[in-house]
């Protein structure tokens, strides 16, 4: 897709889609009104038929008759006015990729809002994901041509803003869509050693630093809770290092860790047939960071990243760990296993046991870690905990300007008992019980006193439906809150 700015006339500018906004509960005005008596009331017409008002998530698409330029108008609705931010206009633009996609030749946008920083972005990363499909393996998948050129009319947005608008969310788009088609290949094809080469690709192209730790290496190293995980798999595990160095001196130093859990059987303590379709979305948290990490040059973001991924497969193969036994992390700690389909925690002991030898000052991690913050918080929002209310701050900061979901969940210091053990330094699992908590309090173990935050993605990283906002499988959650995070100042 081309985009370009314009100062076409919005009545006679040649496209197949001419896209217009309104605001809910403000009738047509302004250039809608304009192209709305050019085609004798129809955009006015076709709203009152299907009861259309502005609001988010709708739209109402008329055929011009060639009464004007656009063969086509869709009006899409913005929302309320009151409490308007770019995150409208990004969803207005996943809706117009997904409405436009029929057509092909030239999309032109006529939004005459004021048009802040970020708006412009918000919008064109809107298009962008709106068209993401998974259709790969497909084999009769015909494509229409599709849109080729997007035009934006507007008077209040200069050449340069625009550019930088422009590559911003681009740069984003390639993130975010670059992790979901990691999560969408199946497992047999995302293997631990698939990810591994992915790495390798992405730090040649952008000349970061990569280090792979394979078998021998983990094993050498310590890093006994990943090998633990990994043995009832026939697939060897790997654990990723990705370094993004920034061309001036650093501000800070900070780790992005992701759970790289290539498919989750549950090991011996297997999981039930409809539990354990979609768990190919257990490398949610890696695809994360190797999205940010793919992208990463082009936001330069003042600060030295460490990306950090347990990347294996969590099999009953005959060698598997089992409940009862007792693993060591690379911190020394040790972990009695209760439940083998508690994974996640025991092989990110082992990343964050290695983050804090990096002497990062803050760390953040990204995993599917539970079921219970799905049902805490439902599909769309992920679970925020971790050791440092600032950082939480900061995290929830991003996330807004991201326009995605987080909620912090408390700590509660009466729940930390729940994972003694009588036997290790701590068990991987407590009661049935706020399960979302006490697996960050698990994780809390290996982190020392660096500060951290911890997103549990369980929920929005995959929706098998797909949602307003999203598409069908994986979301990409995360890319675009952690890419924010790092170009905080
Ligand atoms: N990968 C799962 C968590 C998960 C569940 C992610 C559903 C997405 C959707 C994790 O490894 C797991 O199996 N967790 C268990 C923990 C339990 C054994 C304490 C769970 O949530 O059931
Ligand atoms: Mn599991
Ligand atoms: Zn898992």
């Amino acid at each position: 897709m081309d985009f370009k700015l314009s100062d076409a006339n919005i009545l006679r500018v040649k496209c197949s889609v001419l896209v217009l906004g309104r605001f809910e509960e403000e009738g047509i005005i302004g250039s809608a009104k304009k192209v709305d008596s050019s085609l004798g009331g129809a955009l006015s017409r076709v709203s009152q038929d299907e009861k259309f008002n502005g609001e988010l998530g709708k739209s109402v698409l008329v055929n011009t008759l060639d009464k004007i330029g656009a063969e086509r108008v869709l009006l899409v609705g913005f929302g309320k006015r009151a409490g308007f931010s770019s995150d409208n206009l990004r969803k207005a633009g996943i809706l117009t990729a997904k409405k436009v996609k029929p057509f092909s030749g030239v999309l032109a946008f006529s939004f005459e809002i004021d048009s802040k920083r970020g708006d412009l972005s918000a919008l064109i990363e809107g298009l962008g994901l709106g068209n993401y499909e998974f259709d790969k393996y497909k084999t009769n998948n015909k494509k229409g041509n599709g849109i080729k050129t997007v035009e934006f009319i507007s008077s209040k947005v200069g050449e340069k803003a625009f550019k930088e608008e422009l590559e911003f969310a681009k740069a984003i788009v390639e993130a975010i869509n670059f992790a979901r088609d990691l999560v969408n290949e199946p497992p047999v094809v995302m293997t631990p050693t698939k990810l591994a080469g992915i790495a390798e690709e992405i730090a040649e192209e952008h000349e970061l630093q990569c280090e792979i730790f394979d078998r021998e290496d983990i094993e050498k190293r310590g890093m006994g809770a990943l090998l633990a995980v990994s043995l009832g798999s026939e697939e060897p595990p790997k654990f990723i290092h990705l370094t993004y160095e920034p061309r001036k001196k650093p501000r800070r130093t900070v780790a992005i860790v992701g759970k790289g859990i290539t498919f989750d059987t549950g090991g011996l303590c297997i999981k039930p047939r409809d539990s354990m379709r979609t768990m190919k979305m257990d490398m949610s948290g890696a695809a994360c960071v190797l999205g940010v990490m793919k992208a990463i040059t082009k936001f330069n973001p003042p600060v030295r990243v460490h990306c950090l991924i347990s990347a294996t497969e969590n099999m009953p193969g005959g060698k598997a760990y089992k409940p009862d036994d007792i693993v060591r992390a690379l911190n020394g700690k040790t972990i009695e296993v209760i439940d083998t389909d508690a994974e996640g925690r025991i092989v990110l002991s082992d990343a964050l046991s290695y983050a804090v030898q990096l002497k990062v000052d803050e760390i953040v991690d990204l995993a599917t870690l539970t079921g219970a913050c799905i049902v805490a918080l439902g599909n769309y929002t992920a679970g925020l905990m971790g050791n440092n209310e600032k950082l939480i701050d900061k995290i929830i900061k991003a996330a807004k300007l991201a326009g995605e979901k987080v909620w912090q969940l408390p700590m509660d210091e009466e729940l930390r008992k729940d994972i003694d053990s009588d036997v290790a330094d701590v068990k991987n699992v407590g009661s049935r019980w706020g399960g979302a908590i006490t697996a960050a309090m698990f994780l809390e173990k290996f982190v020392g006193d660096t500060p951290w935050a911890h997103l549990d993605i369980a929920g929005p990283a995959f929706i098998e439906r797909g949602g307003d906002w999203y598409p069908k499988g994986s979301t990409g959650f995360g890319v675009r809150t952690i890419i924010r995070y790092l170009l905080e100042k």
